[in-house]
């Protein structure tokens, strides 16, 4: 019995999640648009470009292509210099736990996430040799809330959609995994997944049981 197990990296496995935001509160208020959790939540699981456009557009802001390129690049300068310090230390609670567990059951893992910074990030943790397949920002040209992302990490991995389980902390990337007719896990909180087949607040509520019982079924 093979499933497809496929995972985001921000807010899933490593705590960059907070970066995105710290890199992204910096340039809205330097335009002076206000940037809260609420607005950052948006932004989850969202491309570099539109989560610009989204900030861009609550502030009733218009710029020049040029302008919003060089803003591109200085949230992307700033998140670097976030993860640049990061280690195994910023892996979330029982992330490898639960990679070695569906390893040692033979099933296949991918990446499926929307950074273009994530090979970078899963070096950084040390966590890259636990991928069978990494489908990130730089491989799709349609972002969460679109399957894409999902959909090519499935055909990597030689599985059907429908046997592939997503693991997700945001709005978009769970849609996405619906979209794909895959069975999404929600990691996070209830009031924000609640399109997720299943929601954990993280992965120490995880059990190996219910692990074996997305493998069976
Ligand atoms: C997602 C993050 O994983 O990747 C978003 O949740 C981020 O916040 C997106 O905007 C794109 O990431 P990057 O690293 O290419 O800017
Ligand atoms: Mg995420």
């Amino acid at each position: 019995n093979k499933k497809g197990f496929i995972f985001d990296l921000d807010g899933v496995i490593v705590d960059t999640a907070k970066y995105h935001f710290l890199a992204w509160k910096k340039l809205a208020n330097s335009l002076g648009i206000d940037f809260t959790e609420v607005e950052n939540e948006q932004l989850k699981g969202v491309s570099r470009v539109r989560s610009l456009e989204k900030i861009l557009s609550w502030g009733n802001k218009t710029i020049s292509e040029d302008k919003f390129m060089e803003l591109m690049s200085a949230k992307n300068t700033d998140y670097l210099s976030h993860i640049s310090k990061m280690d195994e230390d910023e892996i979330l609670p029982d992330v490898p736990k639960i990679l070695n567990l569906l390893k040692d059951k033979e099933q296949p893992i991918s990446l499926g996430s929307a950074s273009k910074n994530a090979r970078t990030i899963l070096e950084r943790v040390n966590l890259k040799k636990h991928f069978d397949a990494i489908v990130d920002g730089n491989d799709v040209s349609k972002a969460k809330p679109d399957p894409e992302v999902f959909l090519i990490a499935a055909k990597l991995l030689n599985v059907k959609p429908e046997h592939c389980i997503v693991f997700e902390d945001s709005v978009a990337g769970v849609e996405a995994a619906n979209a794909a007719n895959m069975v999404s896990i929600g990691i996070g909180s209830e009031d924000v997944l609640g399109h997720a087949k299943y929601i954990f607040k993280d992965f120490t509520e995880i059990s190996n049981e219910f692990i074996n019982s997305l493998i069976e079924n």
